[in-house]
């Protein structure tokens, strides 16, 4: 880092020594003392040190020269470098061109001719010390805008996460609502099979909004960092079997067929039980959730020497780009939709990345429209 300077301006060379070797002598160790001799050559001084990024906290000029007068010096620099503080050398007379500089150049002191040695000393410390005060407020002022703006943006977000999950709970509410008085106005023109009918819809309603609040309450635990998972050498091979099992009975009235493809005897990540079992069930839930009648869905276990390998692969209607791009955001319902009249909050893939990001892993999606869609996850493998 090259020490800041104080540039001093003078069309008298003697002046302009003198000058110069006072404040080397007051302040050459810290700061790099120049001089010009007249105000082009100070603007053209002033842009180099900008250039190179060397501070310029003060700059001292006379105010009677050829060319350009101090005043006008000092209010071009003050265009330029509006910080740097700026002091006038002026003579008896010159009252005017300080109530001039004072107003276009933001003049901070004018000291008169012939200065007084101490005056000038004290006034250049109290100047640096000035410069430096103003320049830690004003990095003090950007860093607290950035928390304001960053505060800002995730209050936006929680109130946006908000106004969808009230959203989304007042449909199924009103529904049963709706189907409740429905079975208190007409109850008694009803047939049996009639109200237990209405009552299915109010329990199927009902589920939904537990599902959605388990949910919400799942990304709240999450996004407030209270997941602390234990991680320990768990073989995810049983899981997935009890998974594949599971929704293949499930997947039965829509003619999917599930398959689970494995070598090894046993595939030990470094996981955490519950988390994996919510992550894959999320995955294998999708796939049997948007895939049409008939299809298959393979799952396919693999392991090299730092993961073991998920993939999760559907003959199902395939992801666009666009989508792809906002399949891991929250409340995303995207261009494919459930086959089977499932329930559909937007928010499984969204909490599955957190997950695998808790336990160090990855999660990604490979898809052309049309074609499918393939999501592998990887955890960290197990070392013994
Ligand atoms: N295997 C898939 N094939 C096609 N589209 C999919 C697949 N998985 C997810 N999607 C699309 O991505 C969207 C987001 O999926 P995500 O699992 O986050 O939410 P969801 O399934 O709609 O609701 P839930 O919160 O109940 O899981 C889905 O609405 C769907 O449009
Ligand atoms: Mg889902």
């Amino acid at each position: 880092m090259k020490k800041p300077v104080i540039l001093c301006v003078d069309d008298e060379q003697m002046l302009l020594d003198s000058l110069k070797q006072q404040l080397k002598h007051q302040f050459g160790n810290d700061y790099q003392i120049e001089t010009a001799d007249s105000g082009f050559d100070a603007l053209e001084i002033v842009e180099e040190l900008f250039e190179d990024n060397i501070e310029l906290p003060l700059i001292i000029s006379d105010q009677i020269m050829p060319g350009m007068k101090g005043d006008e010096l000092l209010k071009q620099i003050n265009a330029i470098a509006p910080k740097t503080l700026k002091i006038l050398l002026t003579g008896q007379a010159d009252a005017e061109a300080v109530g001039k500089a004072v107003n276009s150049a933001n003049l901070y002191r004018y000291i008169a001719k012939p200065w007084e040695p101490t005056d000038l000393n004290l006034t250049v410390t109290e100047a640096i010390r000035r410069y430096f005060q103003e320049k830690e407020l004003a990095q003090f002022y950007a860093s607290l805008e950035k928390k304001v703006a960053a505060r800002t943006h995730e209050l936006q977000e929680k109130n946006q996460f908000l106004s969808i999950a009230v959203h989304d709970l007042k449909n199924p509410l009103s529904a049963i609502q709706g189907f409740a008085e429905m079975i208190q106005t007409d109850y008694d023109e009803m047939l049996s099979e009639e109200v237990i009918e209405v009552i299915d819809r109010i329990l199927t309603s009902s589920r939904q909004m537990f599902e959605l609040i388990s949910n919400l309450l799942e990304v709240n635990a999450i996004e407030s960092g209270k997941m602390n998972l234990s991680l320990i050498a768990l073989d995810i091979l049983p899981i997935l079997q009890w998974l594949v099992n599971h929704y293949s009975e499930r997947a039965k009235p829509k003619g999917i067929t599930l398959q689970l493809s494995y070598r090894e005897k046993k595939y030990c990540a470094l996981a955490n039980e519950n988390t994996t079992r919510q992550v894959l069930d999320n995955l294998i839930s999708n796939a049997v959730k948007y895939s049409p009648y008939g299809k298959h869905i393979y799952v396919r276990l693999s392991i090299d020497e730092n993961y073991v390998r998920c993939e999760v692969q559907d003959e199902g209607p395939g992801l666009s780009d666009e989508d792809q791009q906002k399949l891991f955001g929250q409340f995303t319902r995207l261009t494919p939709k459930p086959t089977g009249g499932e329930h559909s909050t937007g928010l499984g893939l969204f909490i599955v990345k957190k997950l695998i990001n808790s336990m160090q892993g990855k999660v990604r999606c490979e898809s052309i429209l049309g074609q499918g869609t393939t999501f592998i996850v990887e955890f960290s493998i197990a070392r013994e």
